[in-house]
C-alpha cells in the first residue's frame, strides 16, 4: 500500500526559543525566507505525501496562515506587478492537502499522533517531526517509505548521538542487519547515558502500520507524565516487527540555538545570491 498520509505534530511549546517563541510557535523561526515547517512539508511532498495532518495546539494560528490562500498580499503584489514573489506565495498554499486536528491538552507525542486517528483510516502513514530539517538529495521520509515497501513493516529514522545527549532521544537497542538497517530490539525513551542500550537514536521521521494508533492507545503515562510514542514503538514490536533506519542525509536541529544558527549559515552558503558575500563575512570574522 502507497503512503500518502504525514501526521506532522506542532503542538509543542518551544520554549528553548523563548521569549521568541512566546508570541509565535518555534516551527514558524525562519531559515533565511523560509520557515522551519516549511522545509519539513517540502520533504513529505518529495516523499510522495499528498495529504497531510498538522496536529496543533494552541497559538499555532500563524502554520495555518501561512499554509493558507492569502487574497489580499496576492493582491498587493499583483498590483506591484511582482510576480516572481506571487508565485512564491501562491505555491506555498497550493502545496498540498493540508488538514488541521487541535490538540486540546498537550498530552504527548504519542497522543498528538492518535488524534488523527480517523483521519489515517486503517493506512499506513508518516509522521514528521516539525524540528528537524534534514538535507538530502533523496528524502529521509521518502528512505523510510522505500524501506517499508521492502519489508511491509514500520521503519524508524536513526542516527548515532552524542553518547551524553542520550537523554534527548528515543534510544534504541537494535540487531545490525546491514550498514543501514536495525532489527529493533527494544527503545528507550530519554534515558540517561548509563541506563541508554546504545547511541543511536530516534530523529523524529517514521513510518507506521496503522497497528501503532492502537498501541498508542494501550499506552499508559510515561517519562514527563505524557503518552510517549516511544513506549508504543516498544508495544509494536512485540506484535509486528520494527526496522530502525540508519538514514543518509544531514540533520540540523532546528529546536536548538546552536544547530538552529548552523543551518542559516549552511543555507546561506547555498543561495547563490548570498553565498559571496556570506562567505566575505565569515573569513572577514576577527575569531
Ligand atoms: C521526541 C520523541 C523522541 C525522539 C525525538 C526526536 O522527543 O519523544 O523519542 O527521539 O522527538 O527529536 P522531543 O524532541 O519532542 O522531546
Amino acid at each position: 500500500m502507497e503512503i500518502k498520509k504525514a501526521v506532522i505534530p506542532v503542538a509543542g511549546m518551544g520554549t528553548r526559543f523563548l521569549p521568541a517563541t512566546k508570541s509565535m510557535p518555534k516551527e514558524m523561526l525562519p531559515v533565511i525566507d523560509k520557515p522551519v515547517i516549511h522545509y519539513v512539508v517540502e520533504e513529505a511532498i518529495a516523499s510522495g505525501i499528498d495529504d497531510i495532518i498538522f496536529i496543533t495546539g494552541r497559538s499555532k494560528r500563524s502554520i495555518e496562515d501561512y499554509f493558507d490562500d492569502s487574497p489580499e498580499l496576492e493582491s498587493h503584489l499583483q498590483m506591484k506587478n511582482k510576480d516572481k514573489m506571487l508565485k512564491l506565495v501562491k505555491d506555498i498554499s497550493s502545496m498540498v492537502d493540508i488538514h488541521y486536528i487541535r490538540q486540546k491538552e498537550p498530552r504527548g507525542l504519542g497522543d498528538a499522533i492518535l488524534t488523527a486517528k480517523k483521519h489515517i483510516n486503517e493506512e499506513p502513514f508518516a509522521v514528521l517531526l516539525g524540528d528537524d530539517i534534514i538535507v538530502n538529495e533523496k528524502p529521509c521520509t521518502k528512505q523510510l517509505i522505500d524501506n517499508f515497501r521492502k519489508y511491509g513493516r514500520s521503519t524508524i529514522a536513526v542516527e548515532e548521538v552524542p553518547m551524553e545527549k542520550t537523554g534527548s532521544y528515543g534510544i534504541i537497542k537494535g540487531q545490525a542487519l546491514d550498514d543501514s538497517l536495525y532489527s529493533l530490539e527494544d527503545i528507550v525513551e530519554k534515558p540517561s547515558p548509563e541506563d541508554a542500550p546504545s547511541n543511536v537514536g530516534a530523529i523524529g521521521r517514521y513510518v507506521f502500520t496503522p497497528e501503532i494508533l492502537d498501541c498508542i492507545k494501550e499506552t499508559a503515562v510515561g517519562v514527563g507524565n505524557e503518552i510517549q510514542l516511544t513506549d508504543a514503538i516498544r508495544m509494536l514490536n512485540e506484535k509486528q516487527k520494527v526496522y530502525a533506519y540508519k538514514f543518509t542525509g544531514k540533520r540540523y536541529d532546528t529546536g536548538d540555538k546552536v544547530e538552529y544558527v548552523k543551518a542559516i549559515i549552511d543555507f546561506a552558503l547555498n543561495k547563490e545570491d548570498m553565498k559571496e558575500q556570506i562567505k566575505e563575512h565569515i573569513t572577514g570574522i576577527d575569531l
